[in-house]
């Protein structure tokens, strides 16, 4: 129970790879060396078995002695063993197997990490819709102001808006709603429409589309090159408006949410028309008439389209 315990010589793991690689760098060497032997020996006997014991005495490769390919042959095989001990082996040997191993493990870990942050991540995100789905925060969600993209437009039975770049019609009351909607709100418009005013309207902020790079325009007046920078230089604006003309139109119909038209009753020539309102996809929700009088030559409806 007391006796003591011999103490065992402790090796640890490096120190006995490196044993186990010496033994192997010496056993390399040593098969090495034994194959040199065997390759001295073996062309000493080949040589004597041809010119002293006359084998294969008349058999000669390209006039010369079948021996000498033999020998070569073998030299060939030598120099190749010798090649794998010590130009292979310090390239491609133990350490070199090491280092690529270290590398993978390093690369390894590295996208274990990355999976490991994924799934916190997923799992807060998981988390939160949990949260987010419960009824309180969506009270949050709706309380968040949401813009609202509004065309608005003057356009005839036929759909004519213009023509030479100026309004077909005088309504002085689309005119006054116009003026009324627009106030104060940013009005999106391509170049060609804001070339058609004398001067930009008052208390609105103009936004105007050109491909130009240099596009020269009064203070205050902000130009971009495509309807989304138009949209997003009034992202401030809760309501910007789309104020036209026909290319302009085009475009956002596609991502507007609100058309307000005014349908003039009758059809005209013109060389600019506004794009057929999809019934599919947009609603009427408003329309009130307006006859012709002595302010008005033509009949006339304002309308409200939602995108349904
Ligand atoms: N009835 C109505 O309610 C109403 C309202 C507004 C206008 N209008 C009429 O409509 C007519 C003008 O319309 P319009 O179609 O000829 O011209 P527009 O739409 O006013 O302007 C066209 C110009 O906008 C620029 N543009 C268009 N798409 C663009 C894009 N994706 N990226 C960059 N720039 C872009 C180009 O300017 P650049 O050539 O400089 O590159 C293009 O030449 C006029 O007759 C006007 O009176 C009618």
């Amino acid at each position: 129970m007391f006796s003591k315990k011999k103490p065992t010589p402790q090796i640890d793991k490096d120190q006995l790879e490196l044993i186990e690689n010496a033994q192997n760098r010496i056993k390399q060497k040593k098969r090495l060396y034994i194959h040199f032997v065997f390759f001295l020996i073996g062309a000493v006997f080949l040589i004597v078995a041809n010119t002293v014991l006359g084998i294969g005495k008349d058999f000669k490769i390209l006039g010369k002695e079948w021996f000498l390919f033999a020998i070569l042959a073998w030299l060939f095989l030598f120099v190749y063993h010798l090649f794998n001990v010590f130009v292979t082996y310090k390239f491609m040997g133990k350490a070199w197997e090491k280092k690529q191993l270290d590398k993978l493990v390093a690369k390894q870990q590295l996208r274990i990490e990355k999976l490991k942050k994924g799934f916190v991540k997923e799992e807060t995100l998981i988390a939160q819709s949990e949260v987010y789905n419960e009824p309180k925060p969506q009270k949050e969600k709706t309380n968040s102001p949401k813009q609202e993209l509004t065309i608005i437009v003057a356009a005839a039975e036929n759909d004519a808006i213009g023509k030479d770049n100026k309004l077909i019609w005088h309504l002085s009351d689309d005119l006054k709603r116009f003026k009324n909607l627009t106030n104060g709100h940013h009005i999106i418009m391509g170049r060609k429409t804001f070339e058609s005013f004398p001067k930009p309207l008052p208390n609105r902020t103009h936004v105007v589309i050109t491909r130009q790079d240099n596009y020269k325009v009064p203070e205050g007046v902000i130009v971009v090159n495509s309807l989304e920078d138009a949209i997003d230089a009034s992202k401030k604006d809760l309501n910007p408006f789309i104020i036209g003309g026909g290319e302009i139109y085009k475009q956002a119909l596609l991502v507007a949410n609100k058309i307000e038209l005014t349908r003039v009753h009758d059809s005209f020539e013109a060389d600019t028309f506004f794009p057929k309102i999809d019934a599919s996809i947009w609603e009427e929700t408003s329309n009130v008439s307006h006859s012709r009088d002595e302010k008005h030559d033509y009949d006339f409806s304002f309308l409200t389209y939602i995108r349904k």
